[in-house]
């Protein structure tokens, strides 16, 4: 069983918010100037976010790879699903959110077909950096030309905790997606609270950045 699995069944999951995320409802505007399609969420655990967002657009795609995740999702969320093979995925399928799960690593944009916006919150943040380059690349390989990408980090002194959530520096931020297009930090929250502080940290930023692709 990985990390994944055993945080999910044992309830370990303190990033999942009882609300739809202040900073998607903030900036949703940005994200989609025009109705979109569809919007990707990758690592989507059961966030309700989904919901929302599916007011928004024809078609929400998450990718999550803890099957309890998903299920959880559709069962207290009251939504259908049929369930489908998809190359090395499951696809859990609904009229307006769909889930692949299984490795984000494994879906292909053939799959899905290409987003013209994404949202990425507690996503990049659960990749440890040596697999962070990879893990950008492989995002934008599912964004469209002139797409954009809402991204949420965490920033903290990464010797005070282990994560996951890791640590993404704004520098680290700049130094993996600018050769994309143009990252715009959008806002910086202090987010320290008892949670955080008894896991030894002494600071939390919560950042939010667009990047708008070439
Ligand atoms: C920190 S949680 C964030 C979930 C969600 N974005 C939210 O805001 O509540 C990260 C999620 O990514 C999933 N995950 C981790 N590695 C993954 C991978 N390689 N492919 C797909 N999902 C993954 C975990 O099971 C977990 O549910």
């Amino acid at each position: 069983m990985n990390q994944w699995e055993s945080r999910w069944r044992d309830g370990r999951i303190g990033f999942h918010l009882p609300q739809v995320n202040s900073y998607l409802r903030r900036y949703s505007d940005q994200l989609f100037e025009q109705v979109p399609e569809s919007v990707f969420v990758p690592l989507c655990g059961k966030t309700l976010d989904l919901p929302w967002l599916a007011g928004k657009t024809k078609k929400v795609v998450g990718v999550e790879l803890v099957s309890q995740a998903v299920e959880e999702f559709y069962e207290e969320n009251k939504l259908n699903y049929t369930i489908q093979q998809a190359g090395k995925l499951q696809l859990y399928r609904n009229a307006s959110i769909d889930i692949y799960q299984g490795d984000f690593f494994d879906l292909k944009p053939e799959q899905t077909g290409l987003f013209k916006a994404i949202y990425d919150r507690g996503s990049i943040v659960a990749i440890d950096q040596p697999e962070r380059q990879k893990y950008a690349e492989h995002l934008l390989s599912f964004l469209s030309p002139r797409g954009k990408i809402l991204l949420i980090t965490l920033e903290y002194d990464q010797s005070q905790m282990s994560g996951p959530p890791y640590s993404v520096p704004a520098a680290e931020m700049e130094v993996i997606f600018t050769k994309f297009g143009r990252l715009e930090l959008l806002e910086t929250c202090d987010i320290l609270d008892d949670r955080f502080r008894n896991k030894g940290l002494d600071g939390l930023l919560e950042r939010v950045f667009q990047l708008v692709t070439k």
